[in-house]
């Protein structure tokens, strides 16, 4: 595909929402990390479907239902493509990383007994706590968790002693959606397969930044959600190894995931449509491989290297803010920086910089456990996008002294 020459503020233009006014002023959207925003090629492509080729995939034999299951699997390949899976056989379409997990908990979870173990990190989002703990409940597995350094981050050391021929499954976050951390996924999956255990990778917050390339890192099992990378919400992507698929049980029964049905016994259907029960998103589907698409025809370097600079450029003037602390402030992060104004309350803060049109999440980030192990009530949290630019982050800065300024006096 054919790269297009980038000018920041024309690739922002593609962005209608961020042209939008909020309490009368221009939006600035620091909340990527929650949910980035959409092009108007995806808000296209939505439009597109409906108006065009809607159908149920994989069930008529009408020219309509044709069109929609060519378009549907041929998402499959672009993003089988974009993470670089060997097979569309290993791309699960998900509601989200949450249903990902999920399934994953549901699924794998049958091929565990009593007294296996499995172990996640203190900086886990509760979509990759809550299944397990679910799961522990049903089953007797232990749940074990990796304590955090001083410095904030995965203590690796630890890491290594929890680990055991007992440890079945290690599920990790690529990066911790609290404070950005960049998790060294790749020791902890070299470490984990040494001891025979399976790495499930949560990149909610990877996909969006990172070069996600599931062989090199060779994670058993990849998951994200298609709303953090400029698609729509409800459609997300499980990868896993085709072997370990194959193996699995699937999770949810229904039409679709079957090859023959009788009141006596079902045989499944093959990958991936095995773990694909129901009516799928078709146009999220498709729709997420319209994002994919509208990325692949820029630069992405690029697109990275601009938003690398802004986050930068927001972490150094944070720092130099005395009445900020920012956590994990020594670690590599990407996409979002999470800090606490001494002496305010993160909502706060949060709500005088929505009185300026500045979007950003304040709380616990649903990582409730980990503001325990900080003992902290919770942060700030500034996430970026590659559409973000150096101007909205001085604003965003200068609206921060001006509330820091004003709350002092
Ligand atoms: N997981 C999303 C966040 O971190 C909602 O904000």
């Amino acid at each position: 595909m054919e790269k297009q020459k980038i000018s920041i503020n024309a690739f922002r233009a593609q962005f209608p929402i961020l042209k939008k006014t909020i309490n009368d002023h221009l939006l600035i959207y620091l909340d990527n990390a929650a949910t980035t925003q959409k092009p108007q090629s995806v808000i296209d492509t939505l439009c597109f479907y409906y108006q065009n080729i809607n159908a149920n995939v994989h069930r008529g034999n009408h020219q309509l239902s044709n069109f929609a299951t060519c378009a549907f699997e041929q998402s499959r390949h672009i993003v089988k493509t974009f993470i670089n899976a060997r097979s569309e056989k290993q791309i699960i379409w998900t509601k989200g990383t949450t249903e990902g997990l999920n399934l994953l908990a549901n699924s794998l979870g049958c091929q565990l007994t009593k007294g296996d173990e499995i172990i996640i990190s203190s900086l886990e989002h509760h979509a990759n706590i809550v299944p397990w703990q679910m799961l522990a409940k049903r089953t007797g597995i232990i749940l074990k968790v990796i304590p955090l350094t001083e410095d904030q981050t995965i203590d690796m050391t630890c890491f290594e002693h929890l680990l055991t021929t007992k440890t079945k499954v290690v599920s990790i976050s690529h990066v911790s959606n609290a404070l950005g951390i960049i998790n060294p996924v790749k020791k902890i999956i070299a470490l984990s397969h040494a001891k025979g255990a399976q790495v499930i990778i949560d990149g909610a917050q990877a996909i969006a930044h990172l070069y996600v390339d599931v062989q090199a890192l060779d994670c058993d099992y990849y998951v994200f959600s298609g709303h953090k990378i400029f698609a729509p919400t409800g459609i997300g992507v499980l990868y896993g190894k085709k072997h370990l698929l194959e193996a699995l049980a699937p999770w949810q029964g229904g039409g679709e995931m079957i090859n023959e049905v009788t009141f006596e016994e079902t045989k499944y259907n093959q990958l991936p449509f095995k773990f694909e029960a129901g009516t799928p998103n078709i146009s999220g589907a498709i729709a997420l491989a319209s994002a994919i698409n509208f990325i692949n025809s820029y630069d992405r370097q690029v697109l990275q290297e601009n938003e690398n600079k802004v986050m930068k450029f927001t972490e150094n003037a944070l720092q130099a803010i005395p009445e900020i602390t920012i956590f994990a402030r020594k670690q590599p992060k990407c996409g979002s920086i999470s800090f606490s104004v001494a002496g305010e309350h993160h909502s706060d803060i949060a709500m005088m910089l929505d009185a300026q049109g500045i979007a950003v999440r304040s709380g616990r980030h649903c990582a409730m456990p980990l503001f325990q192990a900080l003992n902290s009530k919770g942060s700030i949290r500034v996430s970026f996008a590659i559409y973000n630019t150096l101007d909205e982050a001085k604003s965003f800065i200068n609206a921060l002294n001006k509330i820091i300024t004003l709350l002092k006096t």
